[in-house]
């Protein structure tokens, strides 16, 4: 087992990195002297495989235990949810001392922990991650919320785990186009971390989608210890943290041209990245062969390398009106080299329309 540390302003905590560790979660969760009645919240898919196991570990552990099962996907994360999964929580007797356990993927720990944080001004709260990317991601660093009709995410809150618990050993049961979905996060975080990072899942991206338990863990663990100390350094997202939204842009931009129906987030970063490695190229003299050797990654992932069926002015007339964009050519991340992300780059509009209609011609 490996333990990491959450080291945030508001708050530190272990992250546990275990295989099998499901099975520990409830011993790991008494350690930190936590006595009170754990409430999991999880959605139908994950109930199906991992839910048995996470009521008997914590009943282990002389845990007292509930269960909440909402409908998988992303309809969940919303406001009415949160009113019912309040209520639910309140005819359960849930109380400060009590906390909420995320076992799921991004949408439950976004859902979940968003209830946690708001239930009583906040209860106890532990992630389960089982989709990958919300190991690699989403359940490190405290953004919790829900979305409005009008946006994703747009309703929120800032508010550390008590504990995080990744077990690789669940993504085996995870389908195969939500395992390649987190693998495009992954593929950030090489670009993020550097060359020796990326050259090592240049080589074993195959083993990778083998779930080789072996080569998994190191790269799960290298994606964590990035976000940590990210999130350590900016833990409310007003500077350092945008790092992480490296292909993020384009990417979102995409996805709403799409209709969120086209392209999912994952390909959507994809594309994103692809058009934040060309353009780092132009800007700073980031060398071609990354382009090349990214586009060739991204293929043996399954992971999409062209824009199809959507116009280049739709993607960029999203961009514009994307919170992350407010000014199209004065937020990107770009990268100096591999491992040198750069934030707030001045991306000239025209050279941004190039990169886009380049990924809808292919090539
Ligand atoms: N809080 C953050 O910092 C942050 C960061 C990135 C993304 N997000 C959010 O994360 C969400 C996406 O997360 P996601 O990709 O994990 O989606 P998800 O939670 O919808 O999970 C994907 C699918 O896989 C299923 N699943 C998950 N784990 C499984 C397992 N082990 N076995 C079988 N099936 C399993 C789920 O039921 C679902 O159908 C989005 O709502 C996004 O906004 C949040």
């Amino acid at each position: 087992m490996i333990q990491l540390l959450a080291n945030t302003r508001s708050k530190e905590y272990p992250v546990f990195l275990s295989r099998g560790g499901l099975a520990d979660a409830g011993r790991l969760w008494s350690s930190l002297g936590k006595r009170g009645k754990v409430v999991i919240i999880t959605d139908a898919n994950v109930a199906g495989f991992h839910l048995a196991a996470a009521e008997a570990s914590f009943a282990a552990a002389g845990l007292e235990t509930s269960t909440i099962v909402v409908d998988p996907g992303e309809g969940a994360k919303s406001l009415e949810m949160v009113t019912g999964l309040y209520s639910r929580l309140f005819v359960l007797k849930t109380r400060r001392r009590d906390a909420v356990c995320a076992l799921g993927g991004g949408v439950v720990g976004d859902l979940a922990g968003f209830v946690a944080s708001t239930y009583m001004r906040g209860i106890g709260l532990m992630q389960v991650p089982t989709s990958l990317l919300s190991q690699v991601d989403s359940s490190i660093g405290g953004k919790t919320g829900v979305n409005i009709p009008e946006a994703k995410n747009y309703v929120g809150s800032f508010y550390q785990p008590d504990m995080v618990l990744a077990d690789p050993a669940l993504l085996k049961t995870l389908p195969r186009d939500q395992l390649v979905e987190g693998l495009a996060e992954v593929v950030k975080y090489c670009l993020l971390t550097g060359d020796a990072f990326f050259d090592n899942f240049e080589i074993g991206n195959q083993e990778f989608l083998a779930l080789n338990t072996a080569y998994v863990e190191p790269v799960v663990r290298r994606c964590i210890e990035y976000k940590l100390r990210i999130v350590s350094e900016d833990e409310r997202d007003y500077g350092r943290r945008a790092v992480l939204n490296l292909g993020h842009s384009v990417g979102h931009g995409i996805e709403v041209a799409g209709g969120y129906q086209r392209y999912s987030h994952g390909q959507a970063v994809a594309l994103g990245l692809l058009a934040a490695v060309r353009l780092s190229q132009q800007e700073f003299g980031l060398p071609e062969e990354y382009g090349d050797r990214l586009l060739s990654l991204l293929e043996l992932l399954g992971l999409p390398v062209r824009i199809e069926g959507i116009d280049p002015g739709e993607v960029l007339a999203a961009m514009a009106s994307d919170k992350k964009a407010d000014d199209l050519s004065a937020n990107m991340v770009l990268l100096k080299r591999l491992g040198e992300p750069v934030i707030n780059c001045d991306v000239d509009a025209g050279a941004l329309r190039r990169e886009v209609e380049r990924l809808v011609a292919g090539g």
